[in-house]
């Protein structure tokens, strides 16, 4: 199936995730939230918004900043919101119901973080930069932790092997520290990305050791390990 089937997403969704989505499924500490943090692909998470409040700082980065300005982005976000929700209602014996107790908690938690987007997108729009992976508009080195959720593996359908690589390696070249990536399963998927193994070697050759963790969250079934990626030489 790819996602432009009628069961699926069509067009890759642009969600909100809030803090306490981003700090569970990449096991965030407190300590975590003080470094220099680049959240890419961004979508409309309210992540930067949240972090910002607290005097913490968060750059969010997305292609479709380039297509629709941060402006429309924001205008769009609860709609993107309720998308996203319409298709956990649709397909909700994949998704474990633990961190949402049901489809309406997930609606009005992921509305508030794409509202708390909005609302920053519009006060803070320095904050949110467009970019595409596999190339980034940062210097080398500019962040000191990356995140990056629910693109890459999730949408493996649609994206190939050398497109995760590459956008691995490009992470990396603007990270100092560490890069997390979650999950690790596709969209409608409940097991791992078959050509991890692969990815990890050829990591590896570039001087970057990547491995699984554990993280206390899991939505989609299945989706409840991040890789974990940091440089060897540097
Ligand atoms: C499902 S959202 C994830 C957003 C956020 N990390 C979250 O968890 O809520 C996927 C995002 O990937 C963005 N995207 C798709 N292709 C991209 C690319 N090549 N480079 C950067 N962003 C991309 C889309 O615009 C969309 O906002």
């Amino acid at each position: 199936m790819t996602h432009t089937d009628e069961q699926s997403f069509g067009r890759i969704l642009i969600s909100s995730r809030s803090l306490d989505e981003y700090r569970a499924m990449f096991n965030l500490s407190e300590a975590d939230l003080e470094r220099r943090i680049l959240d890419c692909p961004s979508g409309a998470a309210g992540f930067a918004a949240e972090v910002s409040h607290r005097g913490g700082d968060v750059t969010g980065c997305d292609v479709a900043f380039f297509e629709d300005g941060v402006g429309g982005v924001a205008a769009q976000a609860v709609a993107e919101a309720e998308r996203g929700n319409q298709y956990v209602r649709d397909h909700r014996d994949q998704y474990r119901w633990t961190f949402f107790a049901d489809p309406d908690e997930h609606n009005r938690q992921r509305r508030q973080a794409a509202e708390r987007f909005a609302a920053h997108a519009r006060r803070a729009p320095e904050s949110y930069v467009a970019g595409r992976l596999p190339a980034l508009p940062f210097a080398d080195n500019d962040f000191e932790l990356t995140l990056s959720s629910h693109l890459l593996f999730s949408y493996a359908v649609d994206l190939d092997y050398d497109f995760h690589l590459r956008a691995i390696l490009e992470l990396m070249r603007v990270t100092a520290g560490e890069l997390r990536v979650f999950p690790l399963v596709a969209i409608g998927e409940s097991t791992r990305y078959p050509d991890l193994d692969a990815l990890l070697a050829q990591l590896r050759a570039h001087d970057i050791d990547g491995r699984i963790a554990d993280v206390s969250y899991e939505f989609q079934a299945g989706g409840d390990q991040m890789l974990v990626c940091r440089h060897t030489t540097k």
